[in-house]
């Protein structure tokens, strides 16, 4: 997995994650920010993980405001990353450091 993003294999424990709140009448209340931070705090604590990353696409605003404030970095462009409703969708690769 870590070949598709083009991602170095330098040793450290990584971990990749998604998220999708189904209702949309609960987005952009701050569980998304809540739910990053105790799943980051989990997987450093019981897992051990040294990075975490994520794949969002680059015009998912909602997506990556919560993803930066939690510490995520865009670290690299994946264009064309991701078949959406029939389309190949431009993404970021973004990486938390733990
Ligand atoms: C992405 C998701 C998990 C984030 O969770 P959330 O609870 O909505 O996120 P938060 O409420 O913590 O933060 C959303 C932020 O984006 C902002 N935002 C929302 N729409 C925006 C827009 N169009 N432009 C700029 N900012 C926007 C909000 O104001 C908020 O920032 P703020 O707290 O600084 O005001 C959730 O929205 C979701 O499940 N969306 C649908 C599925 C999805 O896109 N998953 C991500 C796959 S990578």
């Amino acid at each position: 997995m870590l070949d598709e993003y083009d991602y170095p294999d330098d040793g450290h424990i990584v971990f990749a994650m998604d998220q999708f709140i189904g209702e949309p009448e609960y987005w952009n209340r701050g569980i998304g920010s809540s739910f990053l931070k105790k799943m980051t705090d989990h997987l450093k604590t019981h897992l051990a993980a040294e990075r975490v990353l994520l794949d969002p696409h680059q015009n998912n605003i909602r997506a990556i405001r919560p993803y930066e404030r939690a510490g995520f970095k865009r670290i690299t462009p994946l264009p064309g990353h991701e078949l959406f409703e029939g389309e190949k969708v431009d993404c970021w690769l973004m990486e938390l450091v733990l």
